[in-house]
């Protein structure tokens, strides 16, 4: 049996957590959209073709944004393809996922579907093929009570009041040579400082990302950082990060600590942008908005090879990742290491929300159900809203092939936003040994267990599917605590919710 010490304290405040880690993402990719959300004529479908089933589990998890409507997507996307009367709206081609586009699903019915969702939009501008002209006209649709003519444009569609879109993505993964308009990072600079002045002027109220780095490996990151907020400090409040992990070798002790990689990515974003703070002379400190992140890899090659020459169809089924329990293992990792850096990690969108490399998955035309990964999202964002608490945990190592030595223990505190609950969220690594976890909750004068949900099976490779639902949390009967001392045991490659009522 391993033994891990977790040590916490009342008064050793991290950071507030931000509730928009808890976002999500929707992309004109696959069945996201066609099939997913949206399916006109579905029994559960309501008058919009919303699927009020999807919709169902999308609130169960509390996303409070959702990006949209990419992506490597608005990259070559024309905005005002997908408003106005639904016949005469074009379809295109959608050259970064070989894709027939019907418009059938634009930005007025993102707007109404995120209302359905109670959630809101974080709308993504197209700086691959348009560019500063685009952006303010499609802000000025969307945000803008003044007779001009886009802001009418949207009043003619329907559309009276404003919608009041508060985040906007500038581009998406302009550092990636696959991007339709790639840039160095010189170029994206100056569009982007230049855009983000723009929209600023028309709308001051909103909140700008600037693209970051497409993942921890770009052969541009850290100096693409680096150059893009030296250069748009001023106009922007958030640089992006991408991160993906997969297990294409079948190394599961690497897979399951790929969140060292993620931990020191965000730490190294950190301290780009707090370099070009220092050359602004700034007193503004830039968050990060991690807006694409999850396990993707298990369909993600045939996908690729299938996309070289598959015709040109709507919504092919495309990214459909059927998660098994150790992505669950890096997702709920990935979740801890961000709640680790809530000071700096502002915004955060699991990549995506349904079908695509999702929590969610449907049949079109018939049911839906959630994966594996639903669970440690769905934990997080219940129970890991308040404020995160400074910690330190004491286990044992073992050594990897990609990350060298690795702590057993992945875990983080939460203070509820009541402050009469404490959630640890808890992963053990081991793939053989359970971890007798002492939990030293200093500062709280009284602590007993609320209750402790484990997700794990003894297949690591188990997968949920529409019919069997074969892994999901339960609650551990056998755990104890109250004042200060119990028995928590952390059994092999679980991923834990432990919930404390404190005073
Ligand atoms: O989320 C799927 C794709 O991954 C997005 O379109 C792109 O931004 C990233 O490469």
């Amino acid at each position: 049996m391993l033994k891990a010490r977790f040590i916490t304290d009342k008064d050793m405040c991290k950071a507030a957590v931000d509730r928009r880690i808890y976002s999500s993402f929707i992309e004109h990719l696959g069945r996201a959209v066609y099939g997913g959300i949206y399916e006109p004529g579905h029994p559960e479908a309501d008058k919009n073709g919303f699927r009020k089933d999807v919709i169902d589990l999308i609130k169960e998890l509390r996303v409070p944004y959702v990006r949209y409507p990419g992506g490597n997507f608005v990259s070559g996307y024309r905005w005002e393809d997908g408003i106005g009367p639904k016949d005469k709206r074009p379809q295109r081609l959608d050259a970064a996922w070989r894709t027939l586009e019907p418009n059938t699903f634009g930005l007025d019915e993102a707007v109404e579907w995120a209302k359905a969702a109670d959630t809101e939009l974080m709308m993504a501008v197209n700086l691959g093929t348009r560019g500063l002209e685009d952006a303010v006209n499609l802000l000025e649709y969307c945000n803008i009570d003044a007779p001009s003519s886009y802001a009418e444009m949207r009043r003619a569609n329907g559309h009276e009041k404003p919608y009041g879109i508060k985040l906007w993505c500038l581009g998406n993964e302009m550092d990636g040579k696959w991007q339709t308009g790639h840039k160095t990072a010189e170029e994206y600079a100056r569009i982007a400082a230049e855009t983000a002045r723009a929209m600023k002027r028309i709308d001051p109220s909103i909140e700008l990302v600037a693209c970051g780095s497409s993942g921890s490996n770009m052969p541009t990151f850290p100096e693409w950082e680096r150059i893009v907020l030296t250069e748009a400090y001023d106009a922007v409040d958030y640089i992006s990060m991408h991160q993906y992990y997969e297990n294409y070798d079948g190394d599961t002790l690497s897979f399951l600590a790929s969140s060292t990689d993620l931990d020191r990515f965000i730490s190294t974003v950190e301290t780009a942008a707090d370099y070009a703070k220092a050359v602004a002379r700034s007193g503004r400190t830039i968050g990060i908005s991690l807006d694409e992140w999850n396990v993707w890899y298990h369909v993600r090659r045939e996908d690729n090879k299938r996309m070289e020459d598959m015709p040109w169809t709507a919504a092919p089924p495309l990214c459909e990742e059927i998660y098994n329990v150790e992505d669950a293992l890096v997702v709920g990792c990935m979740l801890i290491t961000m709640l680790r850096h809530a000071d700096r990690v502002k915004i955060a969108c699991m990549a995506q929300l349904v079908n695509v490399i999702a929590p969610i998955m449907t049949r079109t035309g018939g049911g839906c159900w959630r994966q594996t990964i639903f669970y440690p999202f769905l934990h997080a964002s219940l129970y890991g809203r308040g404020t995160v608490l400074e910690s330190v945990s004491k286990s044992g190592l073992y050594e990897c092939s990609k990350y060298g030595d690795v702590p057993y223990l992945e875990s983080v505190a939460v203070l509820s936003e009541s402050e009469e609950e404490v959630t640890v969220f808890a992963v053990n690594r081991s793939l053989s040994e359970d971890m007798d976890l002492s939990l030293d909750l200093r500062g709280f004068s009284k602590g007993s267990l609320i209750e402790h949900l484990e997700l794990r099976h003894d297949n690591l490779g188990a997968i949920n599917t529409e019919k069997e639902e074969r892994v999901r949390p339960s609650a551990r009967k056998d755990s104890t605590f109250s004042d200060g001392s119990g028995s928590i045991i952390l059994r092999p490659a679980s991923w834990n919710t432990i919930r404390i009522k404190v005073r």
